[in-house]
């Protein structure tokens, strides 16, 4: 008898045939009627697999009885209540690592595209707006700029790297200062926007970062500011950012989670002078197929009785 999973969240068709392959996979996203599709598998259920911004609410948990080991496919753990996972000895295991570069090469995606208006150029061409000889403002300076990191866990780092080819000057904040790196802890980060020109929001979400990012720190950032997060909507207050950005008392965003996805604040679908994307940091084929091998790997350890390679709880 194959162990049976319930997939929240789809995944690539290669990694969902090789999840058939072993596991009996009720697939939630083709549930016409979601309640009564988890009250139907619900007592044969041994693992679940789920995305980063997904995760699963305490009432699936609390429905699924046989549950074992929840599966993240994401590094983020913010949508899994570990605590209560822990309580009810359901593991969980998540994608750390495999998907760091592809982070923060969206991070800087996201940077350059605010600060040199890419969409709006592009749309400036298609438009017909170029040959017709009208102007188009000047765009902002990336390189050399001072670059805030919110956040120094392997992702803030690997911005950090790349920044670093940019010749930016950088500085994070973080619960602790990281003696082994090159760049200037800044204890507060009030004090990392106002030294900051572009802000890169690298943080975990959950409790202890929510809504961080507030108006003190976006006025900080300043109105030729830039605000990039690549992390959780929920460690910006979302509403001050739409005034923000409406007001103009921010320069820019780079956006590419929400507070509510897919969900996004009709307002910022109307300013021009920001970037979004739909939580796509992790979105490549390379690193999608990583994360997928290694849910599989995870699941594989947990029904053969080994170390999950990537356990979180
Ligand atoms: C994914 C993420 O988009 O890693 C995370 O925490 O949020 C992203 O990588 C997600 O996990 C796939 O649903």
């Amino acid at each position: 008898m194959k162990p049976e999973i319930l997939l929240i969240e789809p995944m690539m068709p290669e990694l969902e045939a090789k999840l058939d392959a072993t596991y009996a996979v009720h697939r939630l996203a083709q549930a016409a009627d979601r309640t009564a599709f988890i009250a139907d598998v619900a007592p044969r259920v041994r693992g679940l697999v789920t995305g980063g911004g997904t995760g699963a609410s305490n009432a699936i948990l609390d429905a699924l009885p046989k549950l074992e080991i929840i599966a993240i496919n994401g590094v983020g753990t913010d949508a899994v209540d570990l605590m209560h996972a822990k309580e009810k000895g359901i593991r969980v295991s998540n994608t750390p690592d495999v998907l760091t570069e592809d982070v923060a090469d969206l991070g800087m995606a996201l940077m350059l595209a605010a600060a040199r208006q890419i969409v709006a150029g592009d749309r400036f061409v298609r438009d017909g707006r170029w040959a017709r000889k009208e102007a188009i403002p000047l765009a902002r300076k990336v390189s050399g700029k001072r670059l805030g990191i919110l956040g120094m866990g392997r992702i803030g780092r690997a911005i950090g790297k790349r920044a670093e080819g940019f010749g930016m000057q950088i500085a994070y904040t973080d619960i602790r200062a990281f003696e082994e790196l090159p760049y200037r802890y800044v204890p507060t980060l009030l004090d990392l926007a106002r030294e900051s020109e572009i802000l890169i929001i690298a943080a975990a979400g959950g409790a202890q970062s929510r809504r961080i990012v507030n108006r003190a720190v976006m006025d900080a950032l300043g109105r030729d500011g830039i605000l990039v997060n690549v992390a959780r909507g929920t460690v910006v207050d979302e509403p001050a950012l739409v005034a923000a950005l409406s007001k103009g008392t921010l320069g820019g965003a780079g956006l590419d989670v929400f507070l509510d996805e897919p969900n996004v604040p009709l307002e910022l679908l109307t300013l021009g002078h920001l970037v979004l994307q739909p939580h796509r940091a992790s979105a490549t084929v390379e690193t999608r197929i990583a994360m997928g091998e290694l849910v599989l790997a995870n699941l594989a350890a947990h029904f053969s009785g080994k170390t999950l390679p990537t356990a979180v709880v």
